[in-house]
């Protein structure tokens, strides 16, 4: 071969490359926080004042009411009238009751005070080119109660300006309506585990659609129920009852987001567009030898299924095979039923179909074999009593800060993949996918490196496994409150400030590939424009640090394939 004809065929492979690594129109690029992780303002607008009229406040000059220990009275008791302001949330408690339970003891009482820094949000949103910020509703911030009878609406305007905000930039808001933030009177009537829930959620529900519907278009309902029913119940974070617990808790939720999206449907549809899902899922599981294909499948039912099938699939219901497991293993311990509650048919049919397009948390990739004798895991993390299984992190997998979440690049292809087959030829939107830090840093070479793995395997589900993958959100915008972990650990695009009172937000060296992958769409030139950057922004580039080209033989050849070279 010629060196001209070589110099061709690169010049070709190179821009045939580009083309084939760009994502395509349809497909949107975010970033995610919830409410209790950024928002802080935790007992915000509570005041007590006087059942006012517009007359008497007038003779006054700013209001009648004089402030007393953060709250707010007036000096006449007997017309005291106590306007709530934000209720109490079930993490509000537990982080007061157990710091000794969260890194550094650190608590979400301010947080990355979004509440008042909604702007700087919008703002560093706007300066990354998301296409959309996914945030979430806390629940008693609206309704102080958790319950309809009162209504904040203090808090109520604030998600209402964030919508506006980000409107004006052209950043399309993504709403979850539950991510974890439970009203402590709910949580006190049993939470999860009480049937009620799901018309008070309901309700819940249809007063944040007639605040924001006019605006809001993509709604998730429900963040990972899988979190919180099987593996909050099995450590005992609030309550613990690895029994029953999780499984009534998984039946209530798929009936409460159907509630939820049948309110829409029937509401609010008529006027307003609108697409409803909730996400799920966090792992793949993988067989850890090729004799346990047939367990990966009962452990992928039994983390996605039990949360999707009764949604997506044709049939509706629990997946088969867990229905029948949990059958028999319940009658074995001596029970009369299963104790994964049955639906009844009309059940069935109110939960089917009631999703417009699958929402997909994915983080990471564990192993499942059978449980050795005396071996004993906690669904999620480490096994099942149930399926008798015990799960392993992947051989060779890398990690970020956070251990339980090993990084198996491959894991969501095949998790769309599954998704696919199980379900048909859904839209899928990424929800989240993220990489953990610790520490100020502002170079995360690492995230960018993960960033970049997982959005290769993306594309090849688009490209070659002709899986609908319609955007990704990256968790997170910014440092946030990571649960147990405190501020330790960090997923931010963004780092925050902790030390400093105005929580500064500053993008790290994955926000400037983040931007450059939004602006050029393509995997490759995003490679190239954060060299660029490098020299731009001298102190962001550390001795000898390489980033990882993307793009290996296979993918290139895959790639070529299909640009039909
Ligand atoms: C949750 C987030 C959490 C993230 C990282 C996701 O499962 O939705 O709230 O911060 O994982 O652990």
């Amino acid at each position: 071969m010629t060196s001209l004809t070589l110099f061709v065929l690169c010049g070709l492979m190179h821009i045939c490359r580009g083309h084939s690594e760009k994502f395509p129109p349809n497909f949107k690029f975010g970033a995610a926080t919830s409410s209790y992780q950024v928002e802080g303002g935790w007992d915000a607008d509570g005041v007590w004042s006087r059942a006012l009229t517009p007359s008497h406040c007038g003779r006054r000059p700013v209001s009648c009411s004089v402030p007393l220990m953060g709250l707010y009275y007036d000096d006449d008791e007997s017309s005291h009238k106590e306007i709530r302001g934000k209720g109490q949330s079930i993490w509000d408690r537990f982080v007061h009751e157990n710091r000794d339970k969260i890194a550094n003891n650190a608590t979400g009482d301010v947080a990355a005070d979004s509440y008042h820094l909604w702007r700087e949000d919008v703002r560093i949103a706007a300066e990354m080119g998301l296409q959309f910020y996914r945030f979430s509703i806390n629940w008693p911030r609206i309704l102080p109660t958790g319950f309809v009878n009162e209504i904040n609406e203090v808090g109520a305007k604030y998600y209402s300006d964030l919508i506006d905000a980000l409107l004006a930039e052209g950043i399309e808001p993504v709403v979850t309506i539950y991510h974890w933030e439970m009203p402590v009177k709910i949580l006190d009537l049993g939470g999860w585990a009480n049937p009620l829930i799901v018309d008070w959620f309901g309700d819940f529900a249809r007063v944040v659609f007639n605040l924001y519907a006019d605006r809001v278009k993509t709604w998730i309902t429900i963040n990972e129920s899988v979190m919180f029913c099987d593996y909050f119940y099995n450590i005992g974070q609030f309550y613990k009852e690895p029994e029953f617990a999780p499984f009534l808790c998984n039946k209530h939720v798929l009936l409460a987001h159907a509630t939820a999206y049948r309110i829409f449907e029937k509401e609010f549809r008529p006027k307003y567009e609108g697409r409803i899902s909730l996400s799920n899922s966090v792992i793949w599981i993988e067989p850890a030898s090729p004799k346990d294909k047939q367990l990966a499948e009962l452990g992928r039912e039994h983390v996605t299924g039990r949360y999707s099938h009764p949604i997506f699939s044709k049939k509706g219901g629990w997946p088969h095979s867990i229905e029948k497991l949990m059958l028999s293993y319940s009658l074995k311990q001596g029970y009369n039923q299963s104790r994964l509650p049955a639906f009844t048919k009309d059940e069935i049919e109110f939960v089917k179909g009631t999703a417009d397009f699958f929402a997909l948390n994915h983080y990471s990739t564990l192993m499942i074999r059978p449980a050795q004798q005396g071996e004993s895991g906690k669904w999620f993390l480490s096994g099942s009593p149930e399926l008798n299984a015990f799960l392993k992190n992947p051989p060779n997998a890398s990690y970020g800060v956070a251990h339980d979440l090993p990084v198996y690049p491959t894991g969501i292809r095949r998790q769309l993949a599954w998704i696919k087959k199980r379900y048909g030829d859904i839209d899928i939107l990424i929800t989240e996918n993220g990489f953990s830090t610790t520490g100020y840093n502002l170079e995360d070479y690492d995230r960018i490196n993960f960033m970049k793995k997982y959005l290769e395997q993306v594309l090849l589900s688009i490209k070659v496994d002709n899986v609908s993958v319609i955007g990704f959100g990256v968790w997170s915008l910014m440092d946030n409150f990571e649960w147990l972990s405190g501020y330790k650990h960090k997923f931010g695009l963004y780092e925050v400030d902790y030390e400093n009172e105005k929580r500064t937000r500053t993008p790290r060296a994955s926000a400037y590939f983040y931007a450059c992958l939004i602006k050029n769409r393509s995997l490759h030139i995003a490679g190239e424009c954060l060299h660029m950057y490098h020299s731009k922004f001298k102190r962001l580039v550390p001795n000898g640090t390489t980033i990882t080209q993307n793009g290996g033989v296979l993918l290139t050849a895959v790639l070529l394939f299909f640009c039909k070279l």
